[in-house]
């Protein structure tokens, strides 16, 4: 599996899959407390956990959302708005390194097999840390860094999934929503709501998540940088699969990187 692959992440009205290419390009999960947001995460996160050419770095202020792809992580941040900004920091310097990186070998994008790989940046609950914890300072630190990544980290293989529960406009700024080429929206309260993930005037043409079954978590409206929503059922990766898949993933990782050695198949005893 790899990260250059589309991500499957559900059905659409049809019943067909629906997988989304995501290096080079970051999304935005919106909605309601309940409507499905975090299940979205957790299968892109696996989709990554499994691509050995993706390294992940996990933001969550809730710890369990994510928490069972720890070991497949290079860092995972709690509720610690310091741990958050130095994390985000640090990925700001290693994006301008690669960066220097491309300017040098006079490339302009990360291709598959590069010799450097990308990240995944999930962060459950961007509200935690940008309007929530912390010094007023702080939070507008991890917005600026964030927007920082978001609109810089494409090209460098950055990804940023973030899910958002309060969609308003003072925790994602539209300019910022704008730099999301991906934006999904769960069932959300108003049309306002729906609005701020999918962008301004789509409730008016009809697009609205606020018409979505509050009994009907993981459906959504997905849209991408130029086009038009479209109804999605986000598929869903229960506590056992996660842990199964993490920990599969946290072995193929290994093995890899040379911690363990595979298991070798015992040979046949001559007769
Ligand atoms: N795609 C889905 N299909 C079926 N049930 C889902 C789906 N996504 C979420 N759920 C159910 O809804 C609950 C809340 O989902 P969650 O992703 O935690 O919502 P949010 O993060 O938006 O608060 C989950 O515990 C699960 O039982
Ligand atoms: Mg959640």
């Amino acid at each position: 599996m790899s990260i250059f692959d589309p991500v499957y992440i559900g059905i659409d009205e049809f019943g067909h899959p629906k997988r989304v290419p995501l290096i080079e390009r970051n999304m935005l999960i919106g909605g309601e407390p309940g409507s499905g947001k975090s299940g979205l995460l957790n299968g892109v996160v696996a989709h990554a956990a499994l691509s050995l050419d993706c390294r992940l770095c996990l933001l969550d202020g809730k710890r369990v959302e994510l928490g069972q792809w720890r070991k497949c992580a290079d860092v995972f941040v709690g509720p610690d708005i310091v741990e958050a900004n130095k994390t985000l920091h640090r990925l700001q310097i290693m994006m301008d390194n690669r960066y220097a990186y491309l300017e040098s070998c006079e490339r302009r994008k990360i291709k598959p097999a590069d010799v450097f790989t990308a990240y995944l940046v999930a962060i459950d609950e961007i509200a935690y840390y940008s309007a929530t914890v912390g010094s007023k300072q702080q939070r507008e630190e991890f917005s600026t860094r964030l927007r920082d990544l978001v609109a810089r980290g494409r090209a460098v293989g950055i990804i940023v999934v973030a899910a958002t529960q309060r969609p308003s406009s003072t925790i994602i700024p539209t300019d910022l929503r704008d730099l999301f080429a991906w934006r999904f929206a769960g069932r959300c309260t108003n049309d306002s709501s729906s609005d701020i993930v999918l962008g301004h005037g789509w409730a008016q043409k009809g697009w609205s998540a606020n018409v979505i079954s509050p009994n009907n978590p993981g459906a959504g409206l997905l849209i991408a940088e130029s086009g038009s929503p479209e109804l999605v059922k986000v598929a869903f990766l229960d506590d056992r699969t996660c842990a199964a898949i993490a920990a599969y993933a946290a072995t193929l990782r290994a093995t890899a990187a040379g911690m363990v050695t595979p298991l070798r198949r015992p040979r046949p005893r001559a007769a």
